[in-house]
């Protein structure tokens, strides 16, 4: 299937914005990049960032474009009014936990950034994938045209609430990554399908490990899934859950501190405890965040499928 990277098209409509009077941008300006010291971040698997958008910077953080209004300005007052500093709401307290921290708003050379925790930092070899969430990826106002079109072209999603955006496996055989994307996933129109899928990308570690990776995937899951239930602030709309594992046998002795003569061996690799395997979950893409005073149902039915496909993968990689 083709690998090309297309570029998702976004469209939902003007909608209000989250306190945009009451906003005062943090700048980063303890962080001054120059163009010339950013670097292409290796590990885009989706989105606008596919077709290189995202930088990576010397401190090791990525810069996402702020994107065209109202989606740009729309993320940015959401980062800020939940990293607002003065913040005391447990709800956007707690939040913070699952976003990617912010370090606020970069400018280079008239262009903005948001200057974000970069997920994949801590891994050497990961494998990412980008799920965006919801059924309806389209705000209240979308016409009809257009939401067929969306149906249409992402099947799955009417299905299971969520669809697999593109994803990014290590192949140790090649030693390469190898990137599946946006079109690639669009065929995917079936849970069996899906199914496959996450069995592909798990292929990046040891069979016998994929079982403690899902464990501690599904542990976060349920920790975004927990907040859900309770928050009653916002609406999620298109934003994704991005998901990294690690896939380096050696990478309990750190990122920088391997050796040949260190690196694990297959035996003790089989002996690891699940305390030394790296996996992290995060809720990126929040261009249409918007107020709510109601649970958000359209990502919750997302999410609990979404946790009955990984915990049945898991039992299936336990018993086999
Ligand atoms: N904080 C982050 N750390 C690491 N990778 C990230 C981070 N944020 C985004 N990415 C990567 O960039 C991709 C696109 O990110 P995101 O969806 O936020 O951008 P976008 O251009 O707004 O996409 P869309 O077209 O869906 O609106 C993700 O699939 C992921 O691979
Ligand atoms: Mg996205």
């Amino acid at each position: 299937m083709g690998m090309s990277r297309n570029v998702e098209e976004c469209c939902v409509t003007s909608h209000p914005t989250l306190k945009e009077t009451t906003l005062s941008h943090r700048m980063a300006t303890e962080n001054s990049h120059a163009a010339h010291t950013l670097k292409p971040y290796p590990y885009q698997v989706a989105g606008h960032a596919a077709q290189g958008a995202l930088k990576l910077t010397d401190d090791g953080c990525v810069l996402k474009p702020v994107q065209r209004p109202p989606k740009g300005m729309r993320e940015v007052v959401f980062y800020d009014t939940v990293f607002n500093q003065s913040e005391k709401r447990e709800e956007i307290l707690q939040l913070r936990r699952l976003l990617p921290f912010y370090h606020g708003i970069v400018e280079i050379d008239t262009s903005k950034y948001l200057k974000l925790e970069n997920i994949t930092n801590k891994f050497d070899l990961p494998c990412v994938m980008d799920i965006k969430m919801g059924r309806v990826t389209w705000e209240d106002n979308a016409d009809e045209t257009f939401k067929e079109r969306r149906q249409k072209k992402w099947p799955l999603r009417e299905v299971t609430g969520f669809s697999i955006l593109g994803f990014m496996v290590y192949n140790h055989q090649k030693c390469c990554h190898e990137h599946y994307d946006r079109e690639w996933c669009q065929k995917l129109s079936t849970v069996q399908d899906a199914e496959k899928c996450f069995h592909q990308y798990f292929g990046g570690v040891q069979f016998d490990m994929t079982s403690d990776i899902l464990g501690q995937l599904l542990t976060n899951l349920m920790d975004i899934k927990q907040w859900f239930t309770t928050q009653r602030l916002f609406r999620f709309i298109a934003s994704s859950i991005l998901i990294v594992y690690e896939t380096n046998c050696s990478r309990k002795l750190g990122k920088h501190q391997k050796s040949h003569e260190q690196s694990e061996t297959v035996e003790n690799m089989h002996q690891r405890s699940p305390t030394n395997l790296l996996v992290d979950t995060k809720i990126i893409d929040t261009a249409h965040v918007f107020p709510s005073t109601d649970i958000d149902d359209n990502y919750l039915f997302g999410l609990e499928n979404l946790i009955s496909i990984f915990e049945k993968c898991r039992q299936e990689y336990a018993v086999n």
